[in-house]
This record gives structure tokens, C-alpha cells and sequence, in this order.
């Protein structure tokens, strides 16, 4: 389906956008307010007690602030920030090297955490809990291990995918903090803030406009904003209003609902091929030609939200509002 405007995955041209609009610390960051609350107090209590914090496991959807969380979280316990993935790390070694490079409590986030090889996640274990890390030199009948110790550090994990986490890794992390959809009030912030930064003409219609088609997420809303001023820009003389806002977010394709083509042909396809569903993530997979992740993590976590789809043991099924949403009788024809 190419790249999509809504999607809340990072994209190319991203980064640049998000590096200037991302919070720096905990007052600036808009939404999440359990979570913040609760960080808070364990970033003052580890500071006041000269300890590292606990480690932390950041999940939710992408888009919603893991990365900009995490940086906050170093630097407002004033120690060095260090940042890998799951991925990156491939074999024990390199988390060796990463975790005796750390100073005493710093942050060491790994991203995609879930995606760390298993040989990988075993060393990480001990150093986790006892800041120790079991070194094996050699092989066979000759092998040796070698305990070295490390200094307290503060593990902050981040993933999309909590349920894909092993119960051992999950265990070791002393906080979990859940981040959710933004609500629209939230969503108006941070656009509103956006465009101060980037220096874009916005009225509040049109902050609440890009916000509501946003899906929950801030990634989402800067990238819609960037793109509205573009239309405002050739079309209307440089400003934002919900006049403008309503116009460009059509020509893009997106919906009142912050769903655009993709998400309308994920449902369209589960109603007409196979009566509403329920339908498995593997077949339904093949029928839209995306791969099983890319619906479970970008597609499905908003349509659920709104309640048009359902997970159930036997597949997915678009419930009776996602039928209606399309103009669709459950397991019958388009109106249209
Ligand atoms: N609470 C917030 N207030 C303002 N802007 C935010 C907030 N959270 C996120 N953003 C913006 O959204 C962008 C994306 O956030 P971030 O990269 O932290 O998401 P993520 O959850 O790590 O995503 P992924 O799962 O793809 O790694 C940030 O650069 C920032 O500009
Ligand atoms: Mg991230």
C-alpha cells in the first residue's frame, strides 16, 4: 500500500520533524497523565535515595511517545542517555560491550525490545537483576565463565508488542507503564504546539480538525499538520482554519475519523470476502497483501479503539458500527 500519511510508524523525513518537536521534559509533555504522575514521583524518589531507577517497560501503540519518554526520563534524572534496539543487538557480545560502556545510573533504552534475540535476552537477565553479567569464554570442555561486575543502571525498554515479551524479561522490570491513544483535547495541544514551533498560522478550528483525524497519535498529528500547511500554503495563503484543514485532510483521503484508504479496505475486505468475518490474521493478511505484523500493530490497535473491529478467538470481525461506518449490511453488499 506504499507509505501512508496516517500511518503512526516512523517514516523517512520523520526524523528531522520529530527531533524539534519532540518535549524535553516531564512539565512539557502533553497527555499520559497517569504515567507522568507516577514517573514523576519514582525519578524524584530514585534521585532523593542517590539510586538508579528501576528499570521501565514503556508499551503501547507507535507513535505516542516511547522514544520522547524515555529521553525525558534520563534527563530528568540528569544521566547519560543511551539508545539501541532489539534488533541491532545481535549477539551477546554486543550488549556486553553496550551495558560495561554505561556510567553508574545511567539509562540504557532498547527499543523493539521484544525483538531481542533469545541469547541476547539470557545475558540480560543477571545484569538486570544483580548488575552482574556471566561471560562465557571458550567453547566446549574448555569453556569458562567469567562473572563481571557492572555499575547500577536503568534498563528502560520500549514496545509495541507487550504480549510478545517473555514472562522472565517482563518480570524484571520494576514499572510498566502503559501509554494510550491521546484524547482530542490533548491531541489540540500538541498541534497547536507544533504549529508554534514550526511557525505555521492555525486557528483553534483547525488545530481541533487536524486533531480529530489524527487517530490518537501525536505522530500522526504533526505529520498531518506539515501536510495541511502545504495545502494552505498554494491554496490559501498560508493559513490554517477548518475551512482549509477540512479541504486538505480530504484530498489526502483521510476520513473524520482519521481513517484513510487502508484502514476503509482492511474492513471493506473482511465484510465483502468473508461475511463480517471472523477471519484469521493469516488469511486476512494475504487478502489485503500486507504482512500479519503491520496489521497488528499499525492498523488494528486504532480500529479497535473506535470499536469497528474485534478480536476474537476465531479471527477478526467488524462489528456492526464498523458495517455502518462503510454504508454496509453486516455480511451484505455495499449501499453505496
Ligand atoms: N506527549 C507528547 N506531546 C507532544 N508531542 C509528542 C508527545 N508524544 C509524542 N510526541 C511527538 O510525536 C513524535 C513521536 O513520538 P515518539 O518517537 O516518542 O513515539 P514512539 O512511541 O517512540 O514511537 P515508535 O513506537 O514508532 O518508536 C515525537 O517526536 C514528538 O514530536
Ligand atoms: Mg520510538
Amino acid at each position: 500500500m506504499g507509505e501512508r500519511i496516517i500511518s503512526a510508524v516512523e517514516q523517512a523525513g520523520d526524523w528531522e520533524l520529530e527531533s524539534s518537536l519532540r518535549p524535553i521534559s516531564l512539565a512539557e509533555f502533553i497527555g499520559q497523565e497517569r504515567v507522568k504522575e507516577c514517573m514523576n514521583i519514582f525519578i524524584k524518589a530514585a534521585r532523593g535515595r542517590g539510586e538508579a531507577l528501576d528499570h521501565v517497560l514503556l508499551y503501547g501503540p507507535p507513535g505516542l511517545g516511547k522514544t520522547t519518554l524515555a529521553r525525558i526520563i534520563a534527563r530528568e534524572l540528569r544521566v547519560n542517555f543511551r539508545i539501541t534496539s532489539g534488533p541491532a543487538i545481535e549477539r551477546p557480545g554486543d550488549l556486553a560491550a553496550i551495558l560495561t560502556g554505561l556510567g553508574e545510573k545511567d539509562v540504557l533504552f532498547i527499543d523493539e525490545i521484544h525483538r531481542l534475540p533469545r541469547s541476547v535476552e539470557e545475558i540480560l537477565y543477571p545484569a538486570l537483576e544483580d548488575f552482574s553479567l556471566d561471560i562465557i569464554l571458550g567453547k566446549g570442555p574448555t569453556a569458562r565463565s567469567l562473572r563481571l561486575d557492572l555499575s547500577p543502571f536503568t534498563l528502560i525498554g520500549a514496545t509495541t508488542r507487550a504480549g510478545l515479551l517473555t514472562s522472565p524479561l517482563r518480570d524484571r522490570f520494576g514499572v510498566l507503564s502503559h501509554l494510550e491513544f491521546y484524547q482530542q483535547g490533548e491531541l489540540e495541544q500538541i498541534v497547536t504546539r507544533a504549529a508554534r514551533i514550526l511557525n505555521i498560522p492555525i486557528d483553534k478550528e483547525g488545530a481541533s480538525e487536524i486533531a480529530r483525524r489524527s487517530r490518537g497519535t501525536p505522530r500522526v498529528a504533526n505529520r498531518l499538520l506539515k501536510r495541511v500547511r502545504d495545502y494552505a500554503e498554494i491554496r490559501a495563503q498560508g493559513y490554517i482554519d477548518l475551512g482549509v484543514a477540512k479541504a486538505a485532510l480530504a484530498l489526502l483521503e483521510i476520513d473524520k475519523l482519521g481513517l484513510d484508504r487502508g484502514d476503509r479496505r482492511l474492513l471493506r475486505t473482511i465484510i465483502e470476502k468473508f461475511d463480517g468475518g471472523p477471519v484469521g490474521l493469516d488469511t486476512l493478511a494475504a487478502a489485503v497483501s500486507e504482512e500479519t505484523d503491520t496489521i497488528e500493530e499499525v492498523y488494528e490497535p486504532y480500529l479497535l479503539q473506535l470499536g469497528l473491529l474485534q478480536r476474537t478467538p476465531r479471527g477478526r470481525v467488524v462489528t456492526r458500527h464498523g458495517c455502518e461506518l462503510l454504508g454496509i449490511e453486516p455480511g451484505g453488499q455495499l449501499s453505496l
